[in-house]
């Protein structure tokens, strides 16, 4: 190692060496975070508007919610779900009133979230539905993401999340997002259990449907007796400017699975949330996880739900969204290199053109340089996602770094 290397090559020089390749980011080495800022570990700061994929909707180290893990860390963090604790049945009463469902299931990451949806459906489609055994058919939308596990990896149409890693669960089937007429086709089958759905698609570009999909979608799955599972994992907690996304459309889905933002970037929490007819199908013994539903998690989780409507960060992701796609939209009419804007609430993203061989990819290396984070998906999409504690000020100042960025390339 060289006298002169930066701290941060030496940092990125280990995780070359030492870990596993299955990650390529931006350049920068975080250290620190606050809000809506982060620093490096040279102590430059930048805005994040990536918020870790929308778990940081209250921002960075929300203070409230360092108190709720630091006192509950200090006291009981976990004890297996073989005992009870003192934690679990009050979130548990807490967050099915908040979100108005009978009874919830507690994982830690998003894909379990998933998981656990999917099993659900599988369960209910043979004990209520009445299905023959093992011929329980999930549908999902293509361009769905919902994660690494195998068993979410089945259900998607993108090979990088595919490819190689075969053979696959059975007992699914896809069509197109967005699209009433292909859902309609592929759950009259009456071997339909659930039709997994995220509100808007997040890793695939911020694909917003058409206004009354959701409602479409509800309509069908009441129609022909099937769950609609809402992935809302991204969307929810406020992202898209409702606590939920489902919300903007008025739809209630039978089965909501969130993550993410539920612990407010602090620790793995996620949840599964259903009726009594569904849930109580899973019986003690089938289901669970050493982690879901510890104290330290629970604790965690309701003062980061309590912070969201506290905070009224919906309502402020409502409003600040509106201004940062009039932005957006004035830059694309300004340059030749946005090809779209689109995005509900704090949930937007940016189409580039190639221009002069440099890509979306060069694009987010200048926003860094900038002062500013945010990461390409899908090649030639950028997602703007900042804490939803972000200021108008501090938002037309990341919208300015945006625009200067972006107007360098033309
Ligand atoms: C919509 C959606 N569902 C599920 C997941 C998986 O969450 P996790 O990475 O916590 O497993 C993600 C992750 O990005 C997601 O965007």
């Amino acid at each position: 190692m060289t006298e002169t290397m930066t701290k941060s090559a030496e940092l990125i020089g280990l995780e070359e060496n030492f870990g596993a390749h299955n990650y390529h980011p931006i350049p920068v080495v975080l250290d620190k975070g606050e809000g809506v800022y982060v620093w490096d570990v040279e102590g430059k700061k930048y805005f994040d508007f990536l918020s870790a994929y929308s778990a940081v909707n209250q921002g960075h180290c929300h203070p409230r919610i360092i108190k709720a893990l630091t006192t509950q860390a200090q006291k009981l963090t976990l004890c297996s779900r073989a005992f009870y604790n003192s934690q679990l049945g009050e979130y548990e009463k807490f967050i099915t009133d908040f979100f108005g469902y009978d009874k919830v299931l507690p994982m830690n990451t998003g894909v379990e979230g998933g998981e656990t949806a999917v099993k659900l459906a599988r369960r209910w489609a043979y004990d209520v539905k009445g299905v023959k055994e093992n011929q329980a058919k999930i549908v999902f939308a293509k361009g769905n993401f919902w994660g690494r596990t195998l068993a979410a990896i089945s259900s998607s149409n993108d090979p990088s999340s595919f490819k190689g890693f075969g053979p696959f669960m059975p007992g699914y089937e896809l069509v197109d997002y967005n699209d009433l007429t292909a859902l309609e086709n592929a759950i009259k089958d009456p071997n339909t259990a659930a039709f997994m759905v995220e509100p808007i698609q997040g890793e695939a570009g911020v694909i917003v449907p058409t206004e009354g999909y959701l409602k479409g979608v509800r309509n069908l799955c009441t129609k022909y007796n099937v769950l609609f599972i809402a992935d809302e994992v991204q969307t929810g907690l406020a992202r898209t400017g409702k606590m939920l996304a489902c919300d903007h459309e008025g739809v209630k889905p039978d089965i909501l699975v969130l993550g993410k933002a539920l612990s407010g970037g602090i620790l793995p929490v996620s949840a599964v949330l259903a009726s009594n007819e569904i849930m109580l199908t899973i019986k003690p013994g089938e289901h669970g996880s050493t982690y879901g539903g510890n104290p330290l998690a629970c604790a965690v989780a309701m003062e980061a739900l309590k912070v969201l409507k506290d905070e009224k960060l919906a309502e402020n992701a409502e409003a600040l969204g509106v201004i940062f796609r009039e932005e957006m939209i004035k830059l694309q009419n300004s340059t030749d290199i946005v090809t779209a804007v689109r995005g509900k609430g704090l949930f937007n993203a940016i189409v580039i053109k190639e221009k002069n061989g440099k890509t979306a990819w060069d694009v987010c290396l200048k926003f860094a340089e900038e002062g500013l984070l945010a990461k390409p998906t899908h090649g030639d999409t950028i997602r703007f996602a900042p804490p939803l504690v972000i200021t108008k000020d501090q938002l037309l100042e990341g919208i300015d770094i945006i625009k200067n960025v972006i107007l360098s390339f033309d």
